[in-house]
């Protein structure tokens, strides 16, 4: 039995297709268990440098268990995913590198007050948690000042708002990795430098949205205990001088729960923008908590409560935005959110960093994106001096092509800000 001359040819060209379907098979194989023994399982917030994976070029890697098609349109499609698809056009800034913060930070908060830019906690590493604030003076552009926080304070994931004296700082994670959460809350008076006791949360929480509106603190959403389960809850308690003068209450549930998010008043209004449903959680049964992945999903959605104490929808950000507890400031009129973490990368799976500057005008409730960072970064602390936009510390990308989460900084940038 002989086979007609062209089936020989295509089954040779099959063989060859076969084979490099295998070769290519075997690399990604490679590759995954690179990933998956490093990265995936290890990485929770962030994954120490000395461990990180190489930089992995997304346009040839394949999601798992997907074929590559012998045909030109799957090629095109594949390497036309570029691994920055989520940048959006933004007016170029110039930027001034001013003095580094003492240490590098991620998942620190931030509060200003006048010329001083009060940074707290967050990770040196992801076994390693800072328990100190450190201080940065507007005027002559140098860190000023280092004092401890209190013992039973949680070190990341805070609530925290100041009322331009006293910061009230709500429950948080306590300790490296992915440990569990603490109710304590406590309040710094920033003038003597020292700290008071203050009500515990009803429940502990991983970063809830925070801030004091119309004479009482508001603490919303956020992780419950298990780090990852989505917290709805709302609740208030009236405060003054850095005192509480009732009890915790129960508001109105915010329809959308979850941490990371930036939570503002203006105009006599609370608003609560961005932030993540989900979050890595702890390994079960490691006696260090190692950070585990979970699913997460950003949102860019705004939320607003006016008087009437009812949640609204307002036009939500450019997009999906998350890990900007501290990221934003207010200037004539407008929120401005500086960085931040986004989607997945469709092929990669990797987390993809966010370079934007963003704007929303609370006259008109438009968006637009007023400019561009040095690098992507999230959990970025950000202030405003002078005409300036400054920012310090987070976890930055790992270069211009690669918005995935590198390096943890404490770095301080800053830029001439003009609408
Ligand atoms: C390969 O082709 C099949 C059938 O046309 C399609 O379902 C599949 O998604 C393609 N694979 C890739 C990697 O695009
Ligand atoms: C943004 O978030 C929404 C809600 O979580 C989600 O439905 C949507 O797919 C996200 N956008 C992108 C581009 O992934
Ligand atoms: C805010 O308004 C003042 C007064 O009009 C102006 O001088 C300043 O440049 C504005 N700030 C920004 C960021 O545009």
């Amino acid at each position: 039995m002989a086979n007609k001359p062209d089936h020989h040819h295509s089954s040779r060209r099959l063989i060859l297709v076969l084979y490099l379907i295998s070769v290519l098979g075997i690399g990604f194989v490679a590759a995954s268990l690179l990933v998956s023994s490093s990265k995936f399982s290890f990485s929770g917030v962030w994954v120490p440098p000395e461990i990180q994976t190489t930089n992995f070029d997304s346009r040839i890697v394949l999601k798992k268990g997907k074929q590559l098609n012998d045909s030109k349109d799957d090629h095109v499609r594949l390497l036309s995913s570029s691994a920055t698809f989520a940048d959006l056009p933004a007016p170029e800034l110039e930027w001034e590198q001013m003095q580094s913060a003492p240490v590098p930070r991620l998942d620190g908060y931030s509060v200003q007050i006048n010329n001083l830019l009060y940074v707290f906690s967050g990770y040196a590493s992801l076994d390693y948690v800072h328990s100190h604030v450190d201080v940065f003076d507007f005027t002559d552009n140098k860190w000023c000042e280092r004092f401890d926080t209190p013992k039973d304070m949680a070190n990341s994931h805070l609530g925290i708002v100041t009322d331009g004296r006293y910061v009230y700082v709500v429950s948080g994670q306590y300790g490296p990795q992915c440990r569990g959460p603490t109710s304590r809350s406590f309040v710094l008076d920033s003038v003597t430098k020292t700290w008071l006791e203050f009500p515990s949360l009803p429940a502990p929480r991983y970063a809830p949205a925070t801030q004091i509106w119309r004479g009482r603190l508001h603490v919303m959403g956020g992780s419950k205990e298990n780090r990852n389960g989505v917290a709805f809850d709302h609740w208030s308690i009236a405060v003054k001088d850095g005192k509480a003068l009732d009890e915790w209450r129960e508001e109105v549930p915010i329809p959308r729960g979850g941490p990371h998010r930036a939570c503002v008043v203006a105009n006599d209004k609370l608003f609560v923008i961005g932030g993540q449903e989900g979050d890595f959680m702890a390994k079960p049964n490691s006696p260090i908590f190692k950070c585990s992945r979970r699913r997460e999903i950003f949102n860019g959605e705004v939320y607003m409560m006016d008087k009437e104490m009812k949640w609204k929808m307002l036009p939500p950000m450019p997009k999906n935005n998350s890990h900007i507890e501290s990221a934003w400031i207010i200037v004539n009129n407008s929120i401005v959110i500086v960085g931040g973490t986004t989607d997945w990368h469709p092929v990669t799976k990797r987390l993809v960093l966010v370079g934007e500057i963003f704007r929303f005008q609370l006259d008109t409730l438009a968006w637009s994106v007023i400019g561009r960072l040095p690098y992507r970064v999230k959990t970025t602390l950000a202030g405003f001096w002078n005409g300036y936009l400054y920012f310090t510390s987070g976890q930055r990308d790992r270069g211009p092509d690669n918005p995935q989460p590198g390096k943890v900084i404490g770095e301080m940038w800053r830029t001439k800000l003009k609408f």
